[in-house]
């Protein structure tokens, strides 16, 4: 059995792969959808031509991990694809946070985007694809953001590194490294801060994203960077010193 599994399902840019990948492979027999709203997943599936599984899980529990292990171990799919998408951003200063959401997102962001992964690879062959949402905010630290950035630059790199471990095997990995993108994301970042304005001036359609990250996954494309405002920020950031670029956000705040 050929499958895709896609966390962050319920929602935003999870959801847009949902949709696009359906139409777009072939020789798939079943999607494997992953969130933890499960209502949200089952209206999705509704719209999907191919058979879907909805998986109602939080990705940082560990009994729910072992429950897809489980499952894994019992169906022996073949994950032709897995798209880590779950992930989430809180704004505001840091001392000021909720320390709890902090380490939260560093378990969904990189923590489970790490065990999912590890979970996943032993189903994959040849031709297998893993596609990772990072983030442009990988490309530079963000302060007001700086948690969230961190994730993502942890995701950016580990990402790249394993697409380099993994080219003997002929699996391949995409980082897709979106700017703003207009999904719900807002609604949970900006509970204690607001965004830049020059962010808002940025923002993107979610299947904008995904159509280039699919197309960059199919090309084996290490990095997908959708959209000049964000392809010229990844340029910025690589030409000119960080402590320059950093000292000129304050000024935009
Ligand atoms: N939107 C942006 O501007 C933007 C930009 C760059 C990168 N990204 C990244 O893109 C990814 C998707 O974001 P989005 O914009 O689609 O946001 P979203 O609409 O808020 O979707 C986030 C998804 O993550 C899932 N999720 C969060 N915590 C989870 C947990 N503990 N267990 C299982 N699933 C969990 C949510 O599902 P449930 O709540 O149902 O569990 C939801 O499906 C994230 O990694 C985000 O960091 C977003």
């Amino acid at each position: 059995m050929n499958i895709i599994v896609i966390t962050g399902a319920s929602s935003g840019i999870g959801v847009e792969f949902a949709l696009q990948l359906d139409n777009v492979f072939q020789n798939i027999d079943e999607i494997w959808m992953i969130a933890r709203r499960k209502k949200e997943m089952l209206e999705i599936a509704q719209h999907l031509e191919h058979t879907t599984r909805v998986l109602d899980m939080d990705v940082t529990k560990e009994e729910q991990i072992e429950r897809l292990k489980k499952l894994l171990a019992d169906e022996k799919p073949v994950i032709r694809m897995l798209v880590n998408c779950a992930g989430y951003g809180i704004l505001g200063d840091f001392s000021a946070s909720n320390i709890h959401e902090e380490l939260g997102m560093i378990e969904v962001n990189c923590k489970a985007l790490t065990q999912m992964t590890h979970l996943c690879l032993p189903y994959m062959k040849k031709n297998s694809r893993i596609i990772q949402l990072a983030s442009s905010a990988a490309f530079l630290p963000q302060p007001n953001f700086a948690v969230y950035a961190a994730t993502k630059a942890y995701v950016y790199s580990f990402s790249r590194a394993l697409n380099q471990e993994l080219r003997h095997k002929k699996i391949y990995v995409t980082a897709v490294c979106p700017g703003p993108v207009d999904t719900p994301f807002f609604d949970i970042a900006e509970k204690t801060g607001s965004s830049l304005a020059v962010k808002k001036l940025t923002l993107v359609r979610a299947d904008q994203v995904v159509e280039k990250a699919i197309e960059d996954s199919y090309y084996k494309r290490e990095r997908s960077v959708y959209g000049k405002w964000i392809k010229s920020f990844e340029i910025l950031a690589k030409m000119i010193p960080h402590g320059i670029l950093l000292k000129g956000m304050r000024f935009l705040k």
